[in-house]
């Protein structure tokens, strides 16, 4: 079985798909280049102190973080039905004018960054289209490369990778989940598609989507942006700063990401094999943070799938257990933020941020949206999947007062009961770090809302 730590090896791998890198030498270089560009955005805060450590993803290090509900310190979450002016939220129209703007505002200065003003265009070209099969259903695969418009800033060069396949010979458009990850498999022989390489009983997603008859679509996030501190002065932020350094606003890998996806569906607004009424985000990691930060901003996605995202996604960031701010601001992971974030490990804590997850969950609201996570046992608790359930729960009163229905359950589940009967969703599998197991109860729950 396929364990968290291997799969976090792939996708940090991933991360030096772009650089084409994958020697001891492009590792190191990736490092201290990541930890330059770390140094600068402190300097730019004026941050002369040392960043916090964070705990380690090793049980067996003395610094491990923790993994006792035991030792779960209290903390007062932010309310997200109260107004910045004390005055309480009793309206629909109350959230989505006043308050939800607030949100809004605070997770773009202080966590996930600002999408610049100037964002050149992209132009979508369907560079292949051919009748193939997944597993044993028909579909119809196009490739498709979004191209950036770099006429203001020629030496960076962007172009999107995506794949979308639909249920082949079907006339009507069909329902598409936009999954963040690989097309091209970087590492040596693709493995066998039919089945699911994490959990094994199950179809692959892809078949489960199809043999459903609808469509997925993969975007490659890395060639959106690559995910490292170093790669800050490529991509689409690099192009947008023409090869310049982020100011402390400006936005982080994950915004970045979540951008992307919002082109993708502008490409589906084109295309007729797609319902663009019923279109749906997931991805899990680092993905999964990806997918509710693309859900939360961008009001076109109908569903969202958000694996295994923990710390800088869905789980409580005040939560002592598993991930904590330390990790996410440190050289290794800041580039999926803001700037401004580094500041919450080094003159700041956690405790003043003014935010927390389950207002990024309320930003989704009244959208459905299904929160997965893995087994403690076989993923781990570094994702802190109790931290995401809570997070569901306490982003049910925005929801409520959408005329929604939140987490059926305020207690714990076992793992494995599926909470699905409401539009905030959550369910822990029995296996590891991956959203295989949980697609076939996603597709149950989405079924209600995309009904055929
Ligand atoms: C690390 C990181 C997590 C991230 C994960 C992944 O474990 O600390 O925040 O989600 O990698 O994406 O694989």
């Amino acid at each position: 079985m396929m364990n968290r730590f291997l799969i976090i090896c792939l996708l940090s791998a991933t991360s030096l798909v772009g650089h084409a890198q994958f020697s001891q030498a492009g590792r190191d270089s990736i490092y201290n280049v990541s930890k330059q560009d770390h140094q600068q955005m402190k300097d730019q805060l004026g941050i002369s102190i040392s960043n916090r450590p964070g705990p380690s993803g090793n049980p067996n290090d003395p610094n491990a973080a923790n993994t006792d509900e035991d030792n779960v310190r209290a903390y007062t979450l932010p309310d997200p039905l109260t107004l910045s002016n004390g005055g309480k939220v009793e309206s629909s129209e109350e959230w989505s004018e006043k308050r939800r703007p607030e949100l809004v505002e605070l997770f773009e200065s202080e966590m996930y960054g600002r999408l610049p003003q100037n964002i050149p265009a992209v132009t979508w070209k369907v560079t292949s289209v051919k009748d193939t099969t997944i597993g044993n259903f028909p579909i119809k695969e196009k490739r498709l490369s979004g191209i950036v418009d770099n006429s203001g800033y020629p030496n960076i060069k962007v172009e999107i990778e995506l794949l979308l396949a639909t249920p082949a010979h079907v006339s009507k458009s069909v329902p598409t989940v936009v999954h963040f990850g690989f097309i091209r498999w970087p590492f040596g022989p693709r493995p066998e598609q039919s089945i699911s390489l994490l959990s094994p009983n199950e179809p692959d997603w892809k078949q489960q989507l199809i043999s459903r008859g609808w469509g997925y679509a993969i975007l490659n996030p890395t060639s959106v942006q690559l995910d490292n501190g170093a790669g800050l002065r490529q991509g689409i932020i690099g192009l947008v700063n023409k090869g310049e350094y982020r100011k402390p606003d400006d936005w982080g890998a994950l915004r970045a990401w979540a951008w992307g996806a919002s082109r993708v569906i502008d490409y589906f607004e084109t295309d007729q094999d797609v319902d663009i009424d019923r279109v749906a985000i997931e991805g899990l990691s680092r993905y999964g943070k990806a997918a509710l930060v693309a859900m939360a901003f961008e009001p076109r996605f109908s569903l969202g799938f958000i694996g295994s995202s923990g710390a800088g996604g869905a789980k409580i960031l005040r939560r002592n257990l598993g991930e904590q701010v330390e990790n996410l601001a440190s050289s290794a992971e800041y580039h999926w933020f803001s700037g401004n974030f580094i500041r919450y490990a080094s003159t700041k804590t956690v405790d003043d941020l003014p935010i927390d997850a389950h207002e990024l969950i309320a930003l989704c609201a009244p959208r459905p949206v299904f929160i997965s996570a893995g087994s403690p046992f076989v993923e781990g608790s570094w994702i802190d999947a109790k931290g995401s359930f809570l997070a569901g729960v306490h982003a049910g009163p925005v929801y409520e007062l959408l005329g929604k229905r939140s987490l059926a359950a305020d207690e714990y589940p076992f793992l494995g009961t599926p909470l699905i009967d409401g539009e905030i969703a959550f369910r822990q599998h029995a296996g590891a770090h991956s959203n295989g197991p949980n697609w076939s109860t996603w597709i149950a729950w989405a079924s209600r809302y995309w009904k055929n």
